[in-house]
């Protein structure tokens, strides 16, 4: 999966050129096009591909399975973010997880802290119908230095990380303070990165969820 080589459709719902694809082996991916990027007020231009990489690198040193395979590449309408394309089992819905705060969604949101999440729908949820797996995707609004968590998780909100996936935080510190420091730096700005650790930081000297803020939308609209 390293590019792009022919478009074969589009997914009409996004608010992003969002296209399906196939890579150089045939299999099907979702190609997210600098191109088609919509311009946002508070993100700079073509950058969006990038925070998806990186979220994907994130959870990878994590060791979350929780994002689907997700690379920067070319394709027919230039540079942009290649992801791995999951069958989705369109029966599920995200909802009874989140008012039962199950515990499968501790580690998406556990990423979602550490990559200042600003768009966890319920929709950007879904179940790969093989696998069973639960994947997060659209993440290209992540990784900004200011406090922009907006998700539907906050059915942890105040809840202790649990010990496992805190170990798994502290790797990660590690990691950004040594091998992972100038993959970052090649994706982010230096101020997202700094944004970055402290948030790691932070996670380690307070291991909670935070609450969700009073004075900004603690929830993406719509949110599904
Ligand atoms: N990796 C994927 N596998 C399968 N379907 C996907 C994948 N990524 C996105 N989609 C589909 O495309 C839709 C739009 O994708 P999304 O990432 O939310 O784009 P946008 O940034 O435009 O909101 C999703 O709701 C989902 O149906
Ligand atoms: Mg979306």
């Amino acid at each position: 999966m390293t590019e792009v080589v022919e478009v074969v459709g589009q997914f009409i719902s996004a608010s992003n050129a969002t296209l399906l694809g196939r890579d150089e082996s045939g299999e099907l991916v979702v190609y997210k096009p600098h191109a088609g990027e919509a311009p946002l007020w508070d993100f700079p231009d073509n950058t969006l591909a990038q925070r998806e990489v990186l979220t994907y690198e994130i959870a990878v040193a994590l060791g979350f399975d929780v994002v689907p395979e997700t690379v920067l590449g070319e394709g027919p309408y230039g540079m942009g973010a290649i992801q791995r394309f999951v069958e989705i089992d369109e029966s599920f819905d995200p909802l009874p997880l989140v008012k039962a705060g199950s515990h499968e969604l501790w580690p998406m949101a556990v990423l979602d802290v550490v990559c200042n999440n600003a768009d966890r729908k319920l929709g950007h949820m879904i179940r790969e119908q093989k696998t069973h797996r639960l994947y997060g995707i659209d993440h290209g609004l992540n990784f900004h230095v200011d406090h922009k968590l907006r998700t539907v998780l906050w059915c942890f909100a105040g809840e202790s990380i649990p010990s496992p996936l805190l170990d798994q935080v502290r790797k990660l510190n590690d990691a950004l303070h040594g091998s992972l420091q100038s993959r970052v730096l090649e994706l982010v700005s230096s101020e997202e990165f700094s944004a970055l650790r402290d948030r790691v930081a932070g996670l380690l000297e307070t291991p909670v969820h935070p609450h969700p803020p009073t004075t900004r939308p603690a929830i993406p609209w719509p949110p599904y």
